[in-house]
């Protein structure tokens, strides 16, 4: 694939609520066995919190990067149950925010993906802000609006140069879990979207280096048209990603 940008493909695999630490271990290390491209794309593992240092030792010496689902926005503090981005440092790369799971039923919202972001990056981690529209939204002729609300909250404490170091994933809500993925075409437009709204707000600059994945129902079968569009710098995968083998094609066909 000959590409009009540096940007370097980044997949990650959103384990969600499943695996804890043996069995989180002996997926990573399932993953690892997989001869990944490494070279071409970043790969990401995102296990539930309960099984990051399992992961994290499993995947030492490897290549691939250990993230969180989930942090709050302190550093410490009577927070009962959370974690923080700087309790990571050492354990993980990334951290995930803005989920639309964490959104929905957890009731995240743009204020606290803000104050994740810049925590995130103050712990000198990557944060993967995930931003996307509901099928009413999408209905209602709206995606372009949501996604730029959700792109300017949770940048606005960011500087164009922490924008840039930033991964973002266009994750519409109605693709995700459905086996309904958002045609190559409607990925494309909307991570177009995305990236202007970046560039309206930190500029041309960040909005040309900042990677933007898509996620929703990403499986090895669609992995190539989706990640061949312009734009489309890798995927967030969820169910697909269980598996180490169905992961690793969707990694090499972002390579
Ligand atoms: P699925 O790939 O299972 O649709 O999940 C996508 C997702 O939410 C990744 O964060």
């Amino acid at each position: 694939m000959t590409r009009t940008h540096s940007r370097r493909p980044i997949v990650a695999a959103n384990w969600k609520m499943h695996t804890g630490p043996a069995d989180g271990a002996e997926l990573a290390r399932a993953v690892a066995a997989q001869g990944l491209p490494l070279d071409a794309v970043d790969v990401v593992v995102l296990p539930p919190a309960l099984g990051l240092s399992a992961v994290a030792e499993a995947l030492r010496g490897t290549r691939l990067a250990v993230g969180a689902q989930h942090v709050h926005w302190e550093s410490h503090g009577a927070f009962t149950g959370e974690i923080s981005a700087a309790m990571l440092v050492g354990l993980a790369a990334y951290a995930l925010t803005g989920h639309s799971e964490r959104r929905r039923l957890f009731g995240e919202t743009d204020r606290d993906v803000r104050r994740k972001a810049r925590a995130i990056h103050d712990a000198g981690l990557t944060p993967i802000i995930a931003v996307g529209e509901s099928l009413d939204e999408r209905d209602g002729g709206q995606t372009e609006q949501v996604v730029r609300a959700q792109v300017e909250h949770a940048l606005a404490d960011l500087t164009p140069a922490l924008t840039a170091a930033s991964v973002l994933a266009y994750e519409p809500v109605w693709a995700i879990g459905t086996g309904r993925t958002a045609t190559p075409e409607q990925a494309e437009e909307a991570i177009g979207w995305i990236r202007a709204a970046v560039g309206a707000l930190h500029g041309a600059a960040a909005a040309g280096q900042v990677r933007i994945q898509y996620g929703g129902s990403v499986t090895p079968a669609n992995a190539r048209a989706l990640l061949g569009r312009e734009g489309v710098d890798g995927a967030l995968v969820g169910g697909a990603s269980l598996d180490a083998a169905s992961f690793a094609a969707i990694v090499q066909a972002a390579a």
